[in-house]
């Protein structure tokens, strides 16, 4: 396994990532701990992750001497290079400007980082974000690349296996870096890759039975991938002590709820409360047109009726969540503290301080498509598990203005239209998110001999690796054609269809 000593980067959870796809086990951290999980792991390799603090700084964090001193591989990335050179002897002083962004370094000599990968004397991009560099090396390490900004982009001693970039290798802007961590677990630490999500499972199995002994565990179901995932994890876990509560709102799209429905009660067998709440979540949205409050709303009327429930079958000690890697960074800054509200998402937050549960969020640091693995691996259908995100307050944020059920209603059918095309284009798979949004606006068309005054429609699809950012799809010329046709003709109430261009950023994905 391989250790990644956090020191509070925003990015952290990417250097696990790549481990995983290099398939290696790796545990993550923080630095006030990793000694601790250090001598738990006896990891075969350790990573140190960037920072926002400087190694400059009093107080800053600094790598347990122990790691130090018991031979063990290290990699350092950014602040990891530098407090590593820092405490082997070398020195770091204040950046006069640092380099945040594109940057092109030049390969000067071989290192086992860069096997099949990188060859001395060529040039790459990577991405560059730090203040403070690295004035002189360590003993024992020699520079391996080089960039306009720094002499030592990437430096290497041999005989100690101890590596440092001073870029993020980790982010999907340094195209080569996920070769460079894999080098580093199988060239370095002589990891063989052979860990699966077979393996994860097992492991959150374990560690979901340890936290929770002989507790009594509610799970709320969304109607989306994620908590089902969640739920058929944790009631393999713990089997009767979990019971999941679905509070379906009505605001799904058509078929939906009901499939959800299904695959517990019937596929898995998993107890499951279905509260069919369409008529509270409507009165409750009736006039509201602020995208903030229907989120507000629809979030407190959840937790409203999820703890009536709860109530009901008699309350439970720890609440389950399918709360994913993206979830968390886009709710909370990496100080602790909270980062500027873009949206209010419903999936965190609120619940678990009113209802005094602890939590259990056996997918925290996945990604999307890390889950729908683990779904597949669950043996959830594939039709299930490859379904494209779809947010909590559903179909209400894609009705700007009053949400109505007639509204509703007329968004599901154009919706259906919509996937229904892209499924038979074949398209649906590379695509991370498609779906129609109800605009607030009337516009005028002709139909036959007369004049309509309707309702009109926008699309959008967006590829994503995360959902972090976005880029609209470009369909094949003659598909939206087609589908606004078919929308316009099968649809009453619309009149025009529209396609958004927007990426993200500088959009979000969702219109509210
Ligand atoms: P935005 O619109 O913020 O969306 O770019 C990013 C991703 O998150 C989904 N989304 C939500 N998911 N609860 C969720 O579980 C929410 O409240 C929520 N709001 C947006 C969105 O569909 C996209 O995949």
């Amino acid at each position: 396994s391989i250790l990644i000593v956090d020191f509070g980067s925003q990015v952290t959870q990417l250097i696990a990532r790549r481990v995983r796809e290099a398939g290696v086990y790796s545990e993550i951290a923080p630095f006030t701990t990793a000694e601790a999980a250090f001598a738990r792991m006896a990891p075969k390799g350790v990573i140190l992750s960037g920072s926002p603090a400087s190694v400059l700084d009093e107080g800053s964090p600094r790598i347990p001497q122990a790691i130090l001193d018991s031979g063990v591989p290290i990699m350092g990335i950014c602040y990891g290079q530098q407090v590593l050179m820092q405490q082997l002897g070398g020195n770091v002083t204040l950046g006069e400007s640092g380099e945040f962004g594109h940057a092109v370094i030049e390969v000067t000599d071989d290192c086992v980082l860069f096997d099949g990968v990188w060859k001395t004397g060529e040039n790459h991009t990577v991405w560059m974000s730090h203040g403070d560099k690295v004035s002189a090396l360590a003993p024992g390490f020699r520079p391996v690349a080089v960039s306009p900004g720094s002499p030592i982009a990437v430096v290497a001693d041999d005989a100690r296996k101890y590596y440092a970039t001073q870029f993020h290798m980790e982010v999907a802007h340094t195209p080569d870096g996920a070769k460079l961590i894999a080098n580093f677990a199988r060239h370095v630490c002589g990891l063989t890759g052979d860990w699966t999500m077979a393996e994860f499972r097992a492991a959150k199995v374990a560690e979901i039975r340890t936290q929770v002994g002989s507790g009594r565990v509610i799970c709320g179901l969304s109607g989306g991938v994620d908590s089902a995932v969640a739920a058929v994890l944790i009631h393999e876990a713990i089997g009767e002590q979990l019971t999941c509560v679905f509070v379906d709102h009505g605001l799904m799209r058509t078929g939906e709820a009901e499939q959800v429905v299904s695959l517990f009660r019937n596929s898995y067998n998993i107890p499951l409360v279905h509260v069919n709440a369409e008529d509270t979540f409507l009165a409750g949205l009736a006039g509201e047109t602020d995208p903030e409050k229907k989120r507000k709303f629809i979030g407190g009327a959840f937790i409203d009726l999820f703890e009536e429930e709860a109530r009901k079958v008699g309350g439970a000690d720890f609440l389950a969540q399918g709360t994913l890697y993206p979830d968390v960074i886009e709710s909370v800054s990496f100080t602790g503290g909270p980062s500027v509200t873009i949206k209010s998402h419903h999936n965190v937050g609120g619940l678990p301080e009113r209802m005094n549960m602890q939590l259990v969020e056996p997918l925290r640091e996945l990604f999307k498509d890390e889950v729908r693995a683990l779904g597949m691996e669950l043996g959830l259908p594939q039709a299930f598990v490859g379904r494209h995100p779809f947010p909590g307050p559903g179909l209400a944020i894609r009705i700007p203005g009053e949400v109505t059920k007639e509204r509703c209603d007329i968004l599901r059918k154009a919706d259906a239209i919509y996937l229904e095309e892209i499924r038979a284009a074949g398209l649906y798979d590379t695509i991370w998110q498609a779906f129609a949004v109800l605009l607030p606006v009337r516009s005028v068309g002709v139909m036959g001999d007369g004049r309509t005054y309707d309702n009109v429609l926008a699309l959008r699809a967006v590829t994503s690796t995360d959902g972090m950012t976005a880029e609209a799809f470009q369909f094949p010329g003659d598909f939206l054609p087609r589908v606004a046709t078919r929308i316009v003709n099968e649809v009453k109430g619309i009149n025009r269809v529209t396609y958004d261009y927007t990426s993200k950023p500088p959009g979000t994905i969702e219109w509210e």
